[in-house]
């Protein structure tokens, strides 16, 4: 293996073609479909943005009806998955209940015992219709709150926050999380993508190759960043604070959460929408202190290194403005992904081929074998 090229981490290998998400890493573009996530994030809903990366195209509006009607029916969760969330010790991680519960949801579905692609597609259905349930329940009954029930009169955004809180959100709150939903659907390759693409490539179960990629996005270099940043910012406290803070963390090599990226060597443009996102909220709900605690970050760290913001940058202030508790962020992040999670899967199940790479072997070679009691 010793001639086979090797890249660290797979940086820059190409691992597989895919027609669903485009990164433009060096010009910063991010791309669903041939449609610029700026366009998306203005004037999409999230239910849109789930038929496209599904369908290939945007739906007409009777197509938009039909889908998300079929959506929105499958909301409720099936009883064990319920009993489940309820039971889970009070401190159990966000991010564990969701991955247990989607995994339990695959035994309980209506097809579990179908794998054939149409049966996959009615699964993928079902799981972007029940995360969000799954995530707001398992909250409310961790604040000690019975759980709220779907109302099928609202959108997918709203209706999150509407089961999270128990009441209609405010029209800027519903119309920012929608945003917030379209620009974390999907992005390439990315590590929780990749976990779901390798389970799905044995011709598993999409539910098991679900259940990789919650596993994956809780890893705090992936997903779970966005909760850190809000930890690094209660860390630092006041904006004088954020030089010395920083300087002492660089100082150390530590890891600047919401900074770098794999692919973008410039801003990742998410975190330049959400820039924005967290500014408005921040102005309405008068207090722009996260906005300000993250510009004087962003300042001062780019004055220091080539690093930019990546999406989880601002997403946890824009949540945090809307009353979302920071345990919730990643799962939050779930309830988005989950789109391009089972797009890719279905993408897979099309043009399959088992993804099964070599390693470049650095272990002992030609050793002489010692039997046990000789040892
Ligand atoms: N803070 C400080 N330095 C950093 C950071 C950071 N956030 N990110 C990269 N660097 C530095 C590294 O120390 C390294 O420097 P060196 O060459 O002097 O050793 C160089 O930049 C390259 O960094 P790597 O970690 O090798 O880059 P990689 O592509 O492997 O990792 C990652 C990318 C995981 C996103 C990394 O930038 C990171 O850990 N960021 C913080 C966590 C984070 O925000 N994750 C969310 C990513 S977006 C998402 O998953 C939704």
């Amino acid at each position: 293996m010793s001639d086979v090229e090797f890249k660290e981490g797979l940086e820059d290998v190409v691992a597989g073609t895919s027609e669903i998400c485009f990164i433009d890493g060096k010009e910063g573009r991010l791309v669903y479909r041939g449609y610029s996530v700026e366009d998306l994030a203005e004037q999409t809903s999230f239910e849109e943005v789930v038929y496209l990366l599904w369908e290939g195209q945007l739906p007409n509006r009777s197509q938009l009806q039909d889908f998300t009607k079929t959506l929105t029916a499958m909301r409720p969760l099936a009883q064990p998955v319920y009993d489940l969330l309820m039971s889970l010790p009070d401190d159990t991680n966000p991010m564990d209940a969701l991955r247990t519960a989607v995994s339990l949801a695959g035994i309980y579905d209506p097809d579990s015992h179908d794998n054939s692609y149409e049966a996959s597609y009615r699964k993928a259905m079902r799981l972007v219709a029940q995360v969000p349930t799954m995530v707001a329940a398992f909250e409310r009954h961790h604040q000690g709150h019975d759980p709220v029930a779907p109302d099928a009169q609202l959108s997918l955004a709203e209706n999150f926050l509407y089961m999270l809180t128990g009441k209609r959100p405010p029209a800027l709150d519903a119309h920012v999380f929608n945003t917030a939903l379209v620009l974390h659907a999907d992005h390439e390759l990315n590590a929780s993508t990749f976990a779901a693409r390798v389970t799905a490539a044995t011709l598993t179960d999409l539910y098991s190759a679900v259940t990789s990629a919650v596993g994956t996005l809780k890893g705090p270099l992936h997903g779970g960043a966005n909760e850190q940043v809000m930890v690094m910012l209660e860390k630092i406290g006041t904006v004088d604070n954020v030089k010395p803070w920083l300087d002492h963390a660089l100082a150390n090599r530590e890891k600047i959460m919401g900074f770098g990226h794999r692919v973008y060597k410039t801003e990742d443009p998410r975190a330049t929408i959400l820039r924005r996102l967290s500014h408005d909220l921040g102005e309405k709900a008068q207090n722009l202190h996260y906005y300000d605690m993250l510009e004087a970050v962003r300042q001062h760290i780019q004055a220091k290194k080539a690093l930019y913001p990546n999406v989880d940058f601002y997403s946890g202030s824009v949540y945090a403005l809307m009353g979302i508790p920071s345990e919730l962020f990643t799962p939050v992040f779930a309830v988005s992904r989950i789109a391009g999670w089972t797009a890719h899967i279905l993408e897979q199940y099309r043009h399959n081929r088992i993804i099964r790479p070599r390693a470049d072997y650095t272990g002992p070679e030609h050793r002489t074998f010692v039997p046990l009691d000789q040892r």
